[in-house]
């Protein structure tokens, strides 16, 4: 009997500041069921990093940073492919195609872009503009299926299925036309201090965010720091929309805890908020800590880390060598003879 075709999921993170604890637990933790049902592939998109101003031993650190803490966080080398996005040429090279099928005016339009722009002003180059075009290459080399993102990310997956559905209209069918794979707990970790924004690993205040990397003092110092409200009744949001605050780390506490909500609610009525930011803390430890302890352990064996890199980028280079090949069949480039 033939195998069955497990349906593709590719996503990526970038190599860029610290993980917080919003993009473990509303992505990358979300991906590790996600491995034994589809065939996946989990990328450090380091490309995408250089649109904004980086330092460049900092940006190799970040990088093998980032491959070890995806294992630590539970992703599998043998079920899924780890790389490297600079490892396999294709990104950047169906990229270029892609530009000449997206419009200026709609990547104009892109509220991250919008964003970032106000944010870099002094460097708003092509690559920050583009940004979009290659992450829709990520996705479409691969003929990937569903992208298990953020919110703010949908956009993006929206504009690649705009792209993919133009390019197979035009040259004909080609690539998978993508979807969104939203978590339900996806990006409504918020920022500590202003819990109506999201957890931001670029936020400028390091207080408002918890990293992956944040030893348990500093967590539990930054949790008793955390914006609440005047009145001490540990409620969420539910039952009263004026507390942000204390919504956002029930929220972050019933997600480490493994407890709903309302359960939580409960566990705390009456008791105060001090009592509560302990317990929130104790739990995000909780979390925490075997992760450090894993990649710190991955991060002192290079070898097994080069070796699972290797191994990633060799089944997506297959993968991608294959789109490519394609891509470039279909818009009338002549194949090198060797
Ligand atoms: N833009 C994504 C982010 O900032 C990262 C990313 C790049 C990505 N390429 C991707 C995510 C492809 C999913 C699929 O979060």
């Amino acid at each position: 009997m033939a195998e069955e075709v497990k349906k593709r999921v590719f996503s990526g993170v970038q190599p860029t500041g610290k993980v917080t604890l919003g993009n473990y637990l509303g992505a990358i933790r979300n991906w590790t069921p996600l491995q034994e049902q589809y065939d996946c592939l989990f990328c450090v998109v380091d490309l995408h990093s250089l649109t904004v101003t980086q330092v460049p031993a900092e940006l190799r650190k970040n990088t093998l940073d980032l491959v070890a803490l995806y294992i630590a966080c539970g992703l599998d080398p043998d079920k899924s492919a780890l790389f490297i996005q600079s490892h396999v040429h294709e990104h950047a090279e169906l990229a270029w195609i892609l530009d000449t099928i997206a419009y200026v005016g709609e990547l104009n339009r892109m509220t991250q872009f919008k964003d970032k722009s106000r944010k870099h002003a002094d460097n708003i180059n092509m690559g920050l503009m583009n940004y979009p075009v290659l992450m829709a290459s990520d996705i479409l080399l691969y003929q990937t299926e569903y992208v298990p993102v953020g919110k703010d990310q949908v956009q993006h997956v929206e504009l690649t299925r705009n792209i993919a559905e133009r390019f197979n209209a035009r040259y004909s069918d080609t690539f998978a036309v993508p979807q969104c794979l939203l978590s339900k707990s996806g990006n409504s970790i918020k920022s500590l201090l202003e819990p109506t924004a999201k957890m931001s690993k670029s936020d400028p205040n390091d207080n408002a965010i918890i990293t992956l990397t944040d030893s348990a003092d500093t967590v539990r110092r930054k949790l008793r720091r955390a914006v609440t409200d005047s009145d001490t009744d540990v409620r969420c949001v539910h039952s009263s929309p004026s507390k942000p605050g204390v919504s956002n780390l029930l929220n972050i506490y019933s997600l480490c805890a493994d407890v709903t909500v309302e359960e939580a609610e409960k566990q705390f009525e009456g008791k105060g908020y001090g009592v509560f930011k302990d317990a929130v803390a104790d739990a995000v430890i909780a979390v925490l800590e075997p992760i450090q302890a894993e990649q710190k352990r991955l991060l002192s064996d290079k070898a097994y880390l080069e070796n699972v890199l290797g191994q990633g980028a060799e089944k997506a280079s297959r993968i991608a060598q294959k789109t490519l090949a394609k891509v470039y069949r279909k818009v009338g480039l002549i194949p090198r003879v060797r």
